[in-house]
């Protein structure tokens, strides 16, 4: 006797944006979830929430099975909590990130979370954006669209420096930048999952661009994907 067959759940349409720090990816992929009443997921998010837990724990950055553990046990709710969100954010946590991020054990287990979100993404929506390095490439490869956003480094840094000093009276334009390189050099150039535009990914430059026209811009790639 046959099984009854379950009506098909159609498919969730996934949009992959990835690119380097404060390239404009984040502001991006938020306000095409919203035009699109798609669920979103900040991937970054996830390595900077594993990095931070290695550190609140006392634990070893550079080791492995300390950030394989923390990787492992991530509470997404802490993500949200005020304290620890005001710590994700620092350029601290960004460069701790992107030492994690390099490790291949940390990398299969938020694989797993991410997918799940993409291809069952939460409140019942049709869709899910995520943004990251290797969304188009790893993550999700047979995404409905895709964009590689970027932006030039110096533009990136004066972005970066205006988000950041609020909070850091003591930060410099000067240490953002450095920064951004030594996180764009080691995303770029690690073994496991390194930052890449797909073959398909439209490449968006945001650098002299307004949020409001790079928006328009990033929505009609989307647009002539979606629709052909
Ligand atoms: O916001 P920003 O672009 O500065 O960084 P982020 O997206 O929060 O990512 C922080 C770090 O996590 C990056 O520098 C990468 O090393 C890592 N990351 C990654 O490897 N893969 C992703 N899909 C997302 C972030």
């Amino acid at each position: 006797m046959t099984e009854p067959s379950l009506p098909a759940t159609p498919a969730a349409c996934i949009i992959a944006v990835d690119g380097p720090a404060a390239s404009g990816k984040g502001t991006l992929a938020r306000r095409l979830a919203a035009h699109y009443d798609f669920a979103y997921l900040d991937t970054g998010a996830l390595y900077r929430g594993v990095a931070l837990s290695v550190i609140l724990a006392g634990g070893n950055l550079e080791n492995e099975s300390d950030a394989v553990s923390a990787a492992e046990s991530l509470d997404m709710a802490r993500l949200e909590d005020n304290d620890f969100a005001a710590r994700l954010r620092t350029a601290e946590t960004g460069l701790a990130a992107s030492i994690v991020a390099a490790m291949p054990g940390v990398r299969a287990t938020i694989l797993a979370a991410q997918r799940q979100f993409a291809t069952q993404p939460p409140d019942g929506k049709k869709g899910a954006i995520l943004d990251g390095r290797d969304i188009g490439t790893i993550v999700c490869p047979d995404a409905a669209a895709k964009l590689f956003i970027t932006a030039r480094a110096e533009i990136r840094a004066e972005r970066r420096f205006a988000e950041l000093r609020a909070n850091d009276g003591s930060l410099n334009l000067g240490t953002v930048l450095a920064d951004i390189h030594a996180r764009d050099a080691r995303d770029e150039g690690r073994a496991t999952a390194p930052m890449k535009q797909a073959d398909d990914a439209p490449l968006l430059d945001t650098s002299d661009l307004s949020i409001e026209e790079a928006f328009a811009a990033a929505l009609a790639l989307v647009e002539a994907k979606l629709n052909r």
